[in-house]
């Protein structure tokens, strides 16, 4: 039995929550394996929607087994809010989520910290969601973090002091004011007590080598391949490995244990947060990517910045993840345009190049391939006959391209929306 694993391959905000949402009847087992509520997975189904930041999206599917893996930071406050919302829509979560002893705690003062070196960086800030995910990943790469097993010894309460006058001690280095902390922590410390009694804090390592001699196990990935913190464009990344690999290490597999990678990207580009983004619109069409696309941050409700797909982008992706296969998103955001642009190349410095530049701020200009529109709306298409051909030509252009088949478009936000092909 394999492991599957979803990751985007962009910078976030694919659609992954609607996928695996899709997938999860072919399995039993969902898994998150980085990144923390800084991710917002949305969801659709029966007229409702969902976003999810912690839990695994396989949560409202009947039976399933909802891992958080020890690649995860966690907010007990976040994850105990997110728990009782989906409990208030009638969906019960008991003994359906398990989390990793060795994912790592947000404090409060983590969250404190994200603040205070954004602010420090004056217009160099990353953009970061202030979730407190850099500052908890740096705590677990240091050796001085907390551990969602550690609530469960005696010394829980020790360890958590210490932690935190540290924290103190580098706020008041950055003079950054930590008002509001004291009420924070009553709250975090209520949500760690519900951690402790009412959840099963496990060793998922073994869980998930166990669950896999049973079935086919599905590892839901956050963010995108192009914020990871190896290959993305460094500084402008978040704190984990978003690419395949970081199933491996974020839940305890081995890479031979991977079976498909499927790679999420959408019919165009889009980023929150700082960054380069050599397709970015700042025009009338990405304005109108923004808003048929309803382009605003599902955990900030910042407004997304929108452009062309960038295949020079999406192929380094797919090359470091070894995507075996693509779903692509939101095609309907584009039903109403006169042309499709997609960057093939960049030109850079007098030259062209095909590979996506070290530097971040590279004078790159991307070289564009021209697709007519389809001018018509796609949402109601259900098999692949039914859609557009300017639409199949599109998608043939991107198998051509990246070498990898298109198995299924999105035409819609709903779980019934889709076209499998
Ligand atoms: P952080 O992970 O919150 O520290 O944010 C670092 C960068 O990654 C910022 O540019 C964020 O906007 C971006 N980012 C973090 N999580 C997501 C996500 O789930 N979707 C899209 N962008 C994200």
């Amino acid at each position: 039995m394999k492991v599957d694993v979803i990751i985007g391959l962009q910078w976030g905000d694919e659609g992954k929550g609607k996928i695996v949402d899709v997938l999860t009847p072919k399995y039993k087992v969902v898994a998150r394996f980085q990144g923390g509520p800084n991710a917002g997975h949305t969801l659709e189904f029966d007229g409702k929607k969902f976003v999810l930041h912690t839990v695994p999206s396989g949560i409202f599917r009947e039976n399933s087994v909802n891992i958080i893996g020890n690649g995860v930071v966690v907010d007990p406050v976040i994850l105990m809010d997110e728990i009782r919302k989906i409990n208030a829509a009638g969906v019960p979560t008991g003994g359906k989520i398990l989390l990793s002893k060795k994912a790592h705690l947000i404090l409060p003062t983590h969250r404190l910290l994200d603040a205070a070196q954004e602010a420090a960086k004056g217009g160099a800030k990353i953009g970061s969601t202030l979730k407190g995910i850099g500052p908890a990943y740096t705590d677990k790469v240091s050796r001085s973090g907390l551990r969602a097993g550690d609530v469960l010894h005696p010394d829980f309460g020790k360890k958590y002091a210490a932690l935190k006058q540290k924290h103190l001690a580098l706020l008041a280095q950055l003079g950054y004011p930590c008002s509001g902390v004291d009420e924070q922590e009553k709250e975090w410390l209520r949500s760690v007590e519900h951690l402790r009694t009412e959840f099963a804090i496990i060793d998922s390592e073994y869980e998930v080598n166990e669950l896999l001699k049973q079935g086919d196990i599905l590892a839901e990935g956050a963010q995108g391949s192009m914020l990871d913190v190896d290959f993305g464009s460094y500084p402008f990344v978040t704190s984990s490995s978003t690419v395949c690999a970081g199933a491996c290490t974020g839940l305890g597999v081995a890479p031979g244990k991977i079976g498909e990678v499927i790679g999420i990207f959408k019919a165009y580009c889009t980023r929150v947060g700082s960054g380069p983004f050599p397709t970015e619109l700042h025009d009338d069409v990405g304005e109108q990517m923004r808003r048929q696309g309803s382009e605003f941050g599902a955990t900030t409700g910042r407004a997304r910045r929108c452009g062309w797909l960038d295949l020079v982008a999406l192929r380094y992706s797919i090359m470091v993840s070894g995507a075996t296969q693509l779903f692509m998103m939101k095609a309907d955001v584009m039903d109403n345009f006169d042309t499709v642009k997609v960057a093939v190349a960049y030109s850079l410095n007098g030259g062209v190049t095909d590979r996506y530049p070290y530097e971040v701020d590279a004078p790159v200009e991307p070289i564009y391939r021209e697709f007519r529109g389809w001018k018509k709306p796609i949402s109601s298409c259900r098999t692949q006959q039914d859609l557009p051909q300017e639409l199949l030509d599109y998608v043939t252009f991107i198998e051509q391209q990246t070498g990898v088949p298109v198995k299924f478009i999105s035409v819609g936000p709903d779980r019934s929306e889709t076209v499998l092909r």
